[in-house]
């Protein structure tokens, strides 16, 4: 069996007229991560929604476990077993934190419930502290906390973050690096998409560069590091 957990060939998405993705091939395997990086406005979020179908790709294939997913709705593609964090968060305001936590409950894609609601919350002391606030109260870095553990809670294979710490304060952004160490350590495979490169580097296997809608690199990620001029050309760090 392949190890390919989510793939994507030959992506080209537009919004109106256009032409956001320009046949991007993207790949994550069971239990790797992946920093998928680029300047703002490259199309990160835009491959993240294409292969979820939140956003229609025009031409191209998406595959999940080598089974064809193109045309499949999102709620279809995320049973299996993919937990989404999207830019500026998903929670539900008017709900309280262990609400919001409940609500995302289900079985993982081979049945499996690892993720239980002790679970997570032993994961994220700040959210137990706080399992009857709203969601409306909590700082952003509670707010994204709630938002991976909603994620987790469907007992994911795969978790997206997309901008993990944007926003957040420094200490903040640490403990949701922190947390995503753990998370990797269980062997869960994350796409991350984090402008923090020196943050995200250490973290990933591989990272994935996107430039105006093309890949412009898919590699190790400790190559990057002797490639200065490359990075600073197209990431400006
Ligand atoms: N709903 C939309 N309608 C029209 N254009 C959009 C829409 N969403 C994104 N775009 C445009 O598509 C391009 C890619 O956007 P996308 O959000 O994928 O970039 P990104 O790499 O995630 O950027 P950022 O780092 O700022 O989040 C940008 O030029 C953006 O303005
Ligand atoms: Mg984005």
């Amino acid at each position: 069996m392949s190890n390919v957990l989510l793939a994507a060939s030959g992506l080209h998405t537009y919004y109106a007229t256009s032409h956001v993705l320009r046949g991007v091939d993207f790949h994550i395997d069971r239990g790797e991560t992946v920093a998928l990086m680029g300047r703002n406005g490259m199309g990160k979020s835009t491959l993240l929604k294409s292969m979820l179908g939140i956003v229609r790709a025009r031409h191209g294939s998406v595959q999940v476990r080598g089974a064809d997913f193109t045309k499949a709705p999102t709620h279809v593609i995320v049973r299996q077993g993919i937990g989404y964090v999207p830019e500026g968060r998903g929670i539900f305001p008017n709900l309280s934190v262990q609400e919001n936590l409940v609500m995302a409950s289900r079985a993982g894609a081979d049945g499996g419930c690892h993720w239980t609601l002790e679970r997570v919350l032993a994961t994220f002391p700040r959210l137990a502290e706080r399992i009857d606030n709203g969601g409306w109260q909590l700082s952003g870095g509670e707010q994204q906390m709630l938002s991976i553990g909603r994620a987790l809670m469907t007992n994911p294979d795969l978790l997206i973050l997309d901008e993990a710490t944007e926003g957040l304060a420094p200490a903040i952004a640490k403990e949701i690096w922190q947390i995503v160490r753990e998370i990797r350590s269980t062997g869960i495979a994350t796409i991350i998409v984090d402008k923090n490169f020196s943050a995200l580097l250490p973290l990933v296997d591989r990272a994935v560069i996107l430039v105006k809608g093309e890949v412009v690199y898919d590699g190790a990620a400790k190559d990057l590091r002797e490639r200065k001029e490359f990075v600073h050309q197209h990431l400006g760090v």
